[in-house]
């Protein structure tokens, strides 16, 4: 259970430095239930401070952390994977220290070692959120 968004972050922030270079993330979630906060979070832990926002109008944004590049993609406008893969995708992911794809459904099979985390809304409780890993 994450009671607010700041526990959200935090989480993220702890989790970020556990996790191998070159690690993708899947975060799925309706909209609004707090992937790019949760992603804000993990940038912390990789020690980067500056405002990680939604990507949501460019696909995918990068991030200079101090331990290797962190990749945020939105792939909710995102039509068809072959949108991703001719923005080399692949290698991208390879070369960065993290790489995080919100709205990836459509990538789960092509990525299939990469855990796929869920947050959920909680009844009658507007600030909580439940995370699952779901893969
Ligand atoms: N646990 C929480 N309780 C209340 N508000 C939250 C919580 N987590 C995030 N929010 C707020 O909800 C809004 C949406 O959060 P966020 O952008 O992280 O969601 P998202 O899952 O990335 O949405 P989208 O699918 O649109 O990309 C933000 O204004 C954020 O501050
Ligand atoms: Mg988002």
């Amino acid at each position: 259970m994450l009671n607010g968004e700041t526990s959200q972050r935090q989480l993220g922030r702890r989790l970020a430095p556990l996790t191998p270079p070159g690690m993708l993330l899947f975060l799925e979630g309706e909209l609004g239930a707090g992937k790019t906060t949760f992603s804000q979070g993990l940038a912390l832990g990789l020690g980067f401070t500056d405002l990680v926002s939604s990507p949501t109008y460019a696909l995918m944004q990068e991030y200079p952390t101090p331990q290797g590049r962190l990749l945020h993609v939105d792939a909710y406008r995102v039509r068809h994977p072959q949108e991703l893969y001719e923005m080399d995708l692949e290698r991208l992911v390879e070369t960065a220290r993290l790489s995080l794809i919100e709205w990836g459904e459509s990538f789960y099979d092509d990525f299939p070692q990469a855990p796929v985390l869920r947050l959920e809304h909680v009844a009658g409780q507007p600030d909580v959120r439940q995370m699952l890993r779901v893969r």
